[in-house]
């Protein structure tokens, strides 16, 4: 049966006709992204694969309220947010979002607790005075509960990453950002934080938009998106599987495209990127077969 899953609830993120360009210095328009239509609800696990160049970067930073898109419209919890100063969305951005980059972005000489804490100093007066607490206890979740007074640099590039999941979720984010979350890892290793990341946006609703090179990654997604050349394609799309299987660099080499859409990712995702697709009950996360 397929039904949409969130039927009169409003959708966490929408993108509707979105555009980013930029002015190079010749005075030529360089437009990255171009009419980027996206729909994410709570506890979607979005994947967007696409090869270096195409604007992922770009997207994330306009999903994260770190950019503002030069057309179109973002509504995040239904609203407008183009308009609003850049304080106030650095404050959306610090209560509801959380991020995960590439190469950890750790503080060095801080321990892994300290790190996690973080977060917290810019919260609520609750999580504040609860900041040691919660930190703990999200270290713990991750499975680093031993490891809190330790430096970074004396954890493995796994155990770093998982530090930094922590300090993502830590402040409880409605929306989790994860730019190349396993490039900076071994496939292994990889794997297991992205599972982990999935499993933990799971029990808490939030959602999960992961940017990837590594299709074995977004194939633990409900829906997977290709962008190329800063047009967003679903990847049951023939011009996506056809793109897909023509870029090099974006093939794991583990795993090829079809297997990508056979797995279920996006299966009933509709021909445009448009809506939320009720994929949910098509391609239950992490299921086992993803593997
Ligand atoms: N502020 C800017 N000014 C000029 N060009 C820009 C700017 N920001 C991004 N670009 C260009 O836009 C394109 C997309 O950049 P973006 O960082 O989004 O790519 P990406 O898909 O994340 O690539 P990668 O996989 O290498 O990280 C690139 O060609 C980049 O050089
Ligand atoms: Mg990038």
């Amino acid at each position: 049966m397929v039904t949409a899953p969130h039927e009169g609830r409003i959708p966490l993120l929408e993108l509707r006709d979105l555009t980013r360009s930029v002015r190079l210095p010749s005075r030529d328009m360089l437009h990255i992204l171009q009419g980027i239509d996206l729909t994410v609800e709570a506890g979607d696990h979005v994947a967007v694969v696409g090869r270096s160049g195409s604007g992922k970067t770009t997207l994330l930073n306009l999903l994260g309220l770190i950019d503002r898109q030069t057309g179109g419209e973002l509504l995040f919890d239904g609203k407008d947010v183009s308009r609003l100063s850049d304080a106030r969305r650095a404050r959306l951005r610090g209560a509801y979002i959380g991020f995960v980059f590439q190469q950890f972005n750790l503080l060095e000489r801080r321990t892994a607790l300290e790190n996690v804490m973080m977060p917290m100093m810019y919260g609520t007066a609750r999580q504040f005075w609860r900041r040691e607490r919660s930190a703990m206890e999200m270290l713990d979740r991750v499975g680093l509960a031993d490891r809190a007074h330790q430096l970074p640099t004396r954890l493995s590039g796994g155990e770093q990453q998982r530090v930094a999941v922590a300090r993502a979720l830590v402040r409880r984010p409605r929306l989790i950002l994860a730019d190349e979350p396993t490039g900076a890892l071994d496939v292994t290793t990889g794997e297991a934080v992205m599972a982990l990341l999935d499993e933990i946006a799971r029990d808490s609703d939030a959602a999960l938009v992961t940017i990837t090179h590594d299709l074995q990654v977004a194939a633990l997604s409900q829906r997977a998106y290709l962008l190329d050349e800063g047009v967003l394609h679903p990847v049951t799309s023939n011009h996506a599987r056809e793109a897909l299987s023509a870029t090099v660099g974006i093939r794991s080499g583990r795993r090829e495209v079809e297997d990508l859409a056979e797995a279920g990712v996006g299966a009933s995702a509709p021909a445009s990127a448009g809506t939320s697709a009720p994929a949910v009950e098509a391609s239950p996360r992490a299921s086992g077969d993803a593997a």
